[in-house]
């Protein structure tokens, strides 16, 4: 089962992800990165740039993979997942861009580039940590309701729903693709620490579904109950529609170890 972390402001969700993730490139130094667009990882990215910057390790060889782009946008597009995750993650960690890979959106090799994506994840060897948010509609990555388990990185359609969150990056709805590039619910799964954050009580009923609620490929983020090593970072909003609070309290408060 999932380790559930209860914090009380985003600022802690993201020392306790930097600091996990700050001892594995300490341990691993081309450590490979799952990273996450969206406002949910800011606050990891934040952290751990703090981090680097008042103790530097050396971050040269860490590499990352993207967890999805949109189709069709431009090169440079300033809301293409290629830019936010450069404007998010790799500039204030001080990443080698040469070392950071995300799907390609391009619509003349829609059809080849979820192969091409998943030999270099394999090439290479796999994801150790994958940060991830979570949708309104309970998608992980862009894997929406229906998605398949052992599904790996594809094009897929966006939900009308989907859009419509993602139009405040946008002039209006009519402007996000209807396309993406994803990883699929299959290749997170292979990743070998996931690291799922949620912040707010819009994300309620989709943390109560990923932790505890039935495994549906209806409810994307319940992969999670699949995989042998994942932490769930939330806030007292995001958690609210959780059963068992009380157990995730006293395990963490009696874990053996600090941090995650
Ligand atoms: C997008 C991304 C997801 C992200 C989700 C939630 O759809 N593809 O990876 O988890 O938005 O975004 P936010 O963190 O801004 O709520």
């Amino acid at each position: 089962m999932a380790e559930v972390v209860f914090v009380d402001s985003e600022a802690a969700a993201g020392t306790l992800a930097a600091a996990s993730i700050r001892s594995l490139i300490l341990r691993k130094p081309d450590a490979v990165l799952g990273l996450a667009t969206g406002s949910t990882p800011l606050s990891v990215y934040a952290a751990l740039a703090a981090s680097l910057a008042a103790d530097p390790i050396d971050v040269s060889r860490v590499r990352g993979f993207a967890l999805d782009e949109y189709v069709g946008l431009p090169a440079g597009h300033p809301e293409s997942y290629r830019s936010v995750i450069t404007r998010d993650a790799v500039v204030p960690l001080g990443l080698n861009p040469a070392n950071i890979q995300v799907p390609s959106g391009d619509p003349a090799t829609i059809r080849t580039a979820g192969l091409d994506y998943e030999a270099a994840i394999l090439a290479a060897g796999g994801v150790d940590v994958q940060i991830l948010g979570i949708g309104r509609t309970g998608h992980v990555g862009f894997n929406e309701p229906g998605s398949s388990f052992a599904s790996l990185t594809r094009v897929k359609t966006l939900t009308e729903k989907t859009r419509a969150d993602n139009a405040r990056f946008f002039p209006s709805v009519d402007d996000v693709p209807i396309h993406c590039m994803t990883q699929g619910l299959g290749t997170i799964l292979r990743a070998r620490h996931l690291i799922l954050l949620a912040f707010g009580p819009e994300k309620a009923d989709a943390i109560a579904a990923a932790v505890e609620g039935p495994v549906s490929s209806s409810k994307p983020g319940s992969v999670i109950q699949l995989h042998p090593h994942v932490t769930v970072i939330v806030d007292e909003a995001a958690a609210s529609k959780l059963d068992n609070l009380d157990y995730y309290r006293y395990a963490w408060a009696h874990k053996p170890w600090p941090g995650i």
